[in-house]
Formats: structure tokens, C-alpha cells, sequence
């Protein structure tokens, strides 16, 4: 069993990929810390979610040597599809801008975190309850918690909150301190993941007058599908059956023909909307990943922000520890919220561009939607911002 440190430069609430791999990467600056998780591992390994690593957040893991995995057994995919009224067109990330993106479960990336964490010798205590942060406007903060029935107090120098969207650590900036932003689509995507091999080598994002929807992929074996439902839909409401006979219907009639269906093996329901947390810091409180912000999933960025946010907070924290140097801890927040808007302002892009919007009975965003499409299927520039975003703006 982990024992339970009484102090540590720093306390990651959150064990998912924000904190595991922030609590990673300050190992290499040298820099101790413990991450504290709500939940089991087996709970954390089982939740399906990302598929898409960008080209840098890819670079992050190898150089941190977290990467032979990603590399032996991730796919690199040199373009996706767009389909629009029948019609495919391929977005050639390679060609316009020299780089790719990677197809690696969120799960397969957990893994590989926690395999990291255990051999540097990480403290990660999971099922912990009822965290309590104090002290994050002094030097000297401290987290205080249940684990298996006994209280325990951690003192630090930072916290770092990597808590997700239900986390805690949000609530910590006091309300006169903060902003936030938010915008809920008025639909959600239903996910269907199946023993089946995939309809595609690439990924392909349909626009469709039923609706949206993503083909995607985890192997050779093993497919990930997605399509856009009501927002106040549930999984009970999708049998296999009405599933694959609303994507197929979506695609265009050559890939429908090729889809193999089969039986889901995990589906999910999850909402389309973004939401931003302004600042990403208090005192010695530092947020980060879907705990500081979170975009609908078009544009597959979620995951990646929470990368590129804990690389600039590990950078911020080295420089802190080697140098007593404050200016990257005092830019954290500024740094990252850039980096976050232009994924935001993306994700909304792909998502207007490529959902239906019901009841909104508007024909001129319908026409400015068609427009938009047609635009990006005449226009190598067009096509080029969209690589140049979806492979990852730089860290
Ligand atoms: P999380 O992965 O949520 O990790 C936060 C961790 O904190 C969790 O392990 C949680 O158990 C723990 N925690 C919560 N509260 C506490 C507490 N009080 N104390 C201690 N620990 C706590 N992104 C994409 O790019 N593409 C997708 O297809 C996609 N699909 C998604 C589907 C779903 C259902 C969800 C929820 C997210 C999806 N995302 C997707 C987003 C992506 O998975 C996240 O952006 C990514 O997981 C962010 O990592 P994180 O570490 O910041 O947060
Ligand atoms: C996947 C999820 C996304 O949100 C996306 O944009 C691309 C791929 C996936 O789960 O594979």
C-alpha cells in the first residue's frame, strides 16, 4: 500500500491524465508531489473517452519518456475525411502543414501514465473523500481528506487542482475572484464503441440534414463511433439497432455499404458545451485540464489542453523550485487561457459547422452552414487552418 506523505512540495487533486502527468513531469523537473483521486483505478482505466493526440502533445510524451507505447502501438494519421451532401473530401494534414495527429485511447494514455508514476515512485492515493483545501493565499497551503476511514492532512507549497469537470478545486477561487464562460449546444453525442473493425483508415466527420456524426477507431479490431442526438437524450434510448441505422443513414452511401456493425461493448451519452474558468490560478492554487475548462468534443481538444496546460505548469513550478523565480507561476494563467480560447474558438467552429441545430428553424445560419462547408471543400487555405488547429497550434 502507497503510504501517505505528510508533506509535499506539491498536491495534485486528480488522478486523471492532467494530474498524472503533471505529477509526472514535475518528477523530471525534480520536484516532489502526491495526487489524491476520488476513485479507483480500475474506475479511472474504465472510462472511455479521448482518441485523438496531437502531434505536440505526442512530442510531450515521448520526450518524457512516456511514449514507447504511444509510438509501437498508436496510429498516425496523416488526414481526416469531411462528408457533406454525398460528397468526401480529405483535410491532408501532412501536406498542408507537415505534421499529424495520433489515434491512442485516453485509456491506453492512462495506462501508460500510471505505469510511469509507479516506477518513479509517485504517491497516488485513490478512493480518498471529502478533500479539503486550505491556506492557498499563503505560502504554506494544506489538503486534509478521509482514505479508508482515517483523516489525513498533507502541508505543500502549491496545489495543483487537475479535478475534472465535477472536481472541487473550481469552487476554491472565491466568486468576486473569477469569471466564467459558458455555452450549451442544444444537442449531446451519443458513443458506441464495438469489436468491429473500423469503416475507415481515417477518421470522417459527417455533416448530414439528420444530424451529425464521427467514425473513429481505437485498432484494427476495435471501432468508435459517434452520432449527434437530442441533448436531453439517455443510453436507453439507443438500442444497437437505432444506432447503427441512424449513423449509417448519415454517411455517404459507399461507406455505409463497407460498415460492419456489431455489438456495443460501452456506451455513452455526453453533453456538447464549453466552458471556461477565469483565472486558471489562486494564490498557491493552480487549476488545470477540464477542472480550469472544457470544449464540446468536435474538435477532440480536451485531452490536449489538459497536457498543454500541466506542461506549462511544470515549466512555471521548475523554474519556481530552481530559481525562485515567480514570473512563470504569475504569466500560468494568462499563458494557458490563450492556448485554451484558440481551442475553444475551434471546437465551436467544427461544432457550428457540422451539427444540425434544432428548432432554431433559422435558414440563414443553415445557409452560412453550407457556405462554410462548400468553402473549406474549394479552398486549400480553408483547409489549411482547419489542419493547421486540429494537429495542434503550438505550446
Ligand atoms: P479528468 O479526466 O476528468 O480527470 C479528473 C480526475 O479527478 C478524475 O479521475 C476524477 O475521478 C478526479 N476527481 C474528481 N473529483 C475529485 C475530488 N473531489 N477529489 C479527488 N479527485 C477527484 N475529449 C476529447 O478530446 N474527445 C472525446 O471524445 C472526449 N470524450 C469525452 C467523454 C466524456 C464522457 C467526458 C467526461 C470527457 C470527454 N472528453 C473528450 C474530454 C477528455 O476526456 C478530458 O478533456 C480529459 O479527460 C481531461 O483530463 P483531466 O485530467 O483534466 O480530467
Ligand atoms: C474521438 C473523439 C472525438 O471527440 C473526436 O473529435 C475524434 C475522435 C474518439 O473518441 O476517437
Amino acid at each position: 500500500m502507497t503510504t501517505i506523505p505528510k508533506r509535499s512540495r506539491v498536491a495534485i487533486i486528480g488522478g486523471g491524465p492532467a494530474g498524472s502527468l503533471l505529477a509526472f513531469l514535475l518528477h523530471l523537473e525534480g520536484i516532489d508531489s502526491v495526487i489524491l483521486e476520488l476513485r479507483s483505478r480500475a474506475h479511472v482505466l474504465g472510462r472511455v473517452r479521448a482518441g485523438v493526440i496531437e502531434h505536440g502533445s505526442a512530442e510531450i510524451l515521448k520526450q518524457a519518456g512516456l511514449g514507447h507505447r504511444l509510438e509501437a502501438e498508436g496510429f498516425v494519421h496523416d488526414g481526416v475525411q469531411v462528408t457533406f451532401a454525398g460528397d468526401m473530401l480529405r483535410i491532408d494534414f501532412k501536406g498542408l502543414t507537415g505534421r499529424h495527429v495520433v489515434v491512442y485511447g485516453q485509456t491506453e494514455l492512462q495506462k501508460d501514465l500510471y505505469e510511469g508514476i509507479d516506477a518513479a515512485g509517485i504517491p497516488l492515493i485513490d478512493e480518498v473523500e471529502g478533500i479539503r483545501v486550505d491556506h492557498v493565499e499563503s505560502a504554506s497551503p494544506s489538503v486534509s481528506f478521509t482514505h479508508h476511514g482515517e483523516t489525513r492532512t498533507i502541508e505543500c507549497d502549491f496545489v495543483a487542482g487537475c479535478d475534472g469537470v465535477h472536481g472541487v478545486s473550481r469552487d476554491l477561487i472565491p466568486t468576486g475572484m473569477r469569471r466564467s464562460y459558458e455555452r450549451t449546444y442544444p444537442f449531446c453525442w451519443v458513443g458506441l464503441l464495438s469489436e468491429t473493425p473500423p469503416v475507415s483508415d481515417e477518421l470522417i466527420y459527417a455533416s448530414h440534414d439528420r444530424g451529425f456524426a464521427l467514425c473513429s477507431m481505437r485498432n484494427e479490431h476495435r471501432s468508435r463511433y459517434y452520432v449527434q442526438g437530442p441533448a436531453d437524450t439517455t443510453v436507453a434510448e439507443w438500442p444497437d439497432e437505432r444506432f447503427w441505422s441512424e449513423l449509417t443513414a448519415r454517411l455517404p452511401a459507399g461507406t455505409a455499404r463497407s460498415l460492419v456493425t456489431g455489438p456495443s461493448i460501452e456506451k455513452i451519452v455526453t453533453p456538447v458545451r464549453s466552458w471556461v474558468g477565469e483565472p486558471m490560478r489562486h494564490g498557491r492554487l493552480f487549476l488545470a485540464g477540464d477542472a480550469a475548462h472544457i470544449v464540446p468534443p468536435t474538435g477532440a481538444k480536451g485531452l490536449n489542453l489538459a497536457v498543454s496546460d500541466v506542461v506549462y505548469l511544470s515549466r512555471a513550478l521548475g523554474d519556481f523550485y530552481s530559481t525562485g523565480s515567480t514570473s512563470g507561476l504569475d504569466a500560468y494563467s494568462g499563458t494557458a487561457l490563450a492556448r485554451v480560447w484558440k481551442a475553444v474558438r475551434f471546437s465551436w467552429w467544427m461544432t457550428t459547422m457540422l451539427h444540425t441545430f434544432p428548432g432554431s428553424g433559422d435558414d440563414f445560419e443553415r445557409r452560412l452552414q453550407i457556405a462554410e462547408l462548400e468553402y473549406l471543400f474549394e479552398s486549400e487555405s480553408a483547409r489549411r487552418v482547419m489542419a493547421e488547429n486540429y494537429v495542434g497550434l503550438p505550446l
